[in-house]
């Protein structure tokens, strides 16, 4: 069998061409929608996220900030950055890159963020009305996978759906959206020392993984025909190693590429948050 990918390459750019026909009707009222980044210290692969950010933004006809700040600042000043961003009334919408040197709280950092401004969709006010089924904004990442399993018709309700890795991030948000009533999917949330991990996922018709860790997934722990995600990127020796083996496009019905894919999606759907928090004004 050869699997169907599920490029979410080619699906961003829809959603970008979407959202550049909403900012064009923004900018005849006059709004343009703007974006700030807070990147801390010079993480490698942040400063590459960061800088798809405000390429992306830039192509869409959208501002953006990109503010760098050195890896010692102190908690408070960092806070005190993110406030200053939160009563600027230019500004829609801001994050903080994660992750957060060691001797910063990427809790308290995360919270400091208007939950009205929150285009990643993780404050805990957002996360909370998720969990609650009056979702808010949401998080990207989850919204990109489901959107991306969804413009592929591949079936949600009354499916299961095996996420492995339970990171705020990616793994425990998905699991809230995918079981939303409404969604209708039997989830399981696993992680790479579940005990029955082979087990569960073998039962699945689709597979989610976002451990990180490389070629955690391989062909035996799929059943033949399901749709397997790789959100998990591991950097080894200067190249990228996702959480899916090779092997498993043989037995997949739908697999996204090895690289990329949902890191497109993440972005597109960071920048549907932002254009959905400029049209409200
Ligand atoms: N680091 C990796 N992914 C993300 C993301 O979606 N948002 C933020 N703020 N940091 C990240």
């Amino acid at each position: 069998m050869t699997a169907i990918l599920l490029d979410g390459d080619v699906l961003a750019r829809r959603r970008f061409d979407e959202l550049a026909a909403r900012v064009v009707s923004l900018a005849k009222r006059g709004v343009v929608p703007r974006l700030a980044t807070v990147l801390v210290g010079d993480n490698p692969a942040s400063q590459s996220y960061i800088g798809r950010k405000h390429e992306n933004c830039a192509e869409l006809g959208m501002a953006s900030d990109d503010i760098r700040l050195r890896g010692d600042i102190s908690e408070d000043a960092l806070i005190a950055q993110v406030e200053a961003l939160n009563a600027d009334p230019l500004i829609h919408g801001a994050l903080v890159q994660l992750p957060l040197p060691a001797h910063l709280d990427e809790g308290r950092v995360g919270e400091a963020v208007s939950p009205a401004k929150d285009v990643d969709g993780l404050h805990p006010m957002n996360l909370g009305r998720l969990l609650a089924g009056t979702p808010g904004l949401l998080p990207c990442t989850p919204a990109g996978i489901e959107d991306l399993l969804r413009a592929h018709d591949v079936p949600l309700a009354g499916r299961r759906v095996a996420i492995i890795g339970r990171g705020m991030l990616v793994g425990r948000p998905l699991a809230m959206l995918l079981s939303l009533p409404g969604t209708d999917a039997e989830v399981t949330l696993l992680h790479r020392r579940s005990p029955d991990l082979a087990e569960v996922t073998r039962q699945a018709d689709v597979v989610v993984s976002a451990a990180g860790q490389p070629d955690l997934v391989t062909a035996d722990m799929i059943r033949p025909g399901a749709a397997v995600v790789g959100v998990g990127i591991t950097y080894v020796d200067g190249g990228m190693v996702s959480d899916i083996a090779d092997e498993v496009a043989q037995v997949a019905g739908h697999i996204t590429p090895r690289h990329g894919s949902v890191g497109a999606m993440t972005r597109a759907h960071l920048l549907s948050n932002l254009v959905r928090i400029a049209e409200a004004g």
